[in-house]
């Protein structure tokens, strides 16, 4: 299979490409980023880099250029885990993290899918947080939460246009723990809000969504624990990120 993963560069869609490497089921790893994705410097042994094209794409509002079209075309699935994260946005001005968070995943989900494999598989990382109806009125980073709940709904709407070619799923994780990022007593507390919400290593997430591109989606939403079981049966013990070390 061919896979697209946008992110590249952040915390989760590293291990997407990292684990993506070590998979013999997929021929080739495309990085869609602003700025050159080079092989994971934990890719260890068992990765075949020579399957990581980096690909740039400089304005993700527009429509995609020939030139970066012709390296996604023909793609069976994409695992978009680009976003500006709730910490992140809080330095940011609130319509240049919608212009991100919005706009440049529900233009690239059309633009990916006009020139993809059927089926096309796309897995769209968002958070426990994120709320989807539009009528709630929310306690914390209220507009945050909304605008994200409106790209989940917006993503999911386009599939069930496009359904069967298209098929989308979202992974809700709460806290997700890997190297530099431990879990936090503050994080756990926010989470429980949500009902129970466990601590997802973030190889798990990787692979449970890998394995959702390549052997179909199985459920949306996923939630933690979810991630949680479908990640841990896809992974040997030697595909793990050591948390530390
Ligand atoms: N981290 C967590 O604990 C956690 C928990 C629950 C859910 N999530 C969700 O998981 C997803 C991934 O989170 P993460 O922790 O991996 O985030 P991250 O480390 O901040 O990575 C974000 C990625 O988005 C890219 N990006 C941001 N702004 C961009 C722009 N203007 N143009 C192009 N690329 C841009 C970054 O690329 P550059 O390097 O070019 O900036 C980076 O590759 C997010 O949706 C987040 O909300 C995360």
């Amino acid at each position: 299979m061919r896979l697209i993963v946008t992110g590249a560069t952040g915390f989760v869609g590293t291990e997407v490409i990292r684990l993506a490497l070590r998979n013999k089921a997929i021929t080739s790893v495309i990085a869609l980023a602003r700025k050159p994705v080079e092989v994971p410097a934990n890719a260890g042994p068992d990765a075949d880099t020579s399957k990581l094209k980096s690909v740039i794409l400089e304005d993700w509002t527009k429509p995609y250029p020939e030139s970066v079209k012709e390296q996604l075309k023909d793609a069976d699935g994409c695992i978009w885990t680009l976003a500006v994260t709730p910490f992140k946005s809080k330095d940011m001005d609130f319509a240049a993290v919608t212009k991100i968070c919005f706009d440049y995943t529900v233009h690239g989900l059309e633009s990916l899918a006009a020139i993809a494999e059927s089926p096309f598989r796309f897995v769209y990382t968002s958070g426990v947080t994120i709320e989807r109806d539009q009528t709630k009125t929310l306690t914390f980073l209220a507009d945050y939460r909304l605008m994200r709940g409106r790209v989940e709904n917006a993503i999911l709407e386009f599939a069930e246009k496009h359904s069967p070619a298209i098929q989308v799923t979202v992974a809700k994780p709460g806290g997700i723990e890997g190297p530099g990022h431990p879990k936090s007593d503050a994080a756990t507390s926010i989470f429980a809000q949500f009902g129970p919400t466990p601590w997802v290593h973030v190889s798990e997430l990787a692979a449970a969504m890998i394995q959702q591109c390549l052997d179909g989606i199985t459920k949306e939403p996923l939630w933690g624990k979810d991630l949680q079981e479908i990640g841990s049966k896809a992974l040997r013990q030697e595909d793990y990120v050591p948390l530390t070390g």
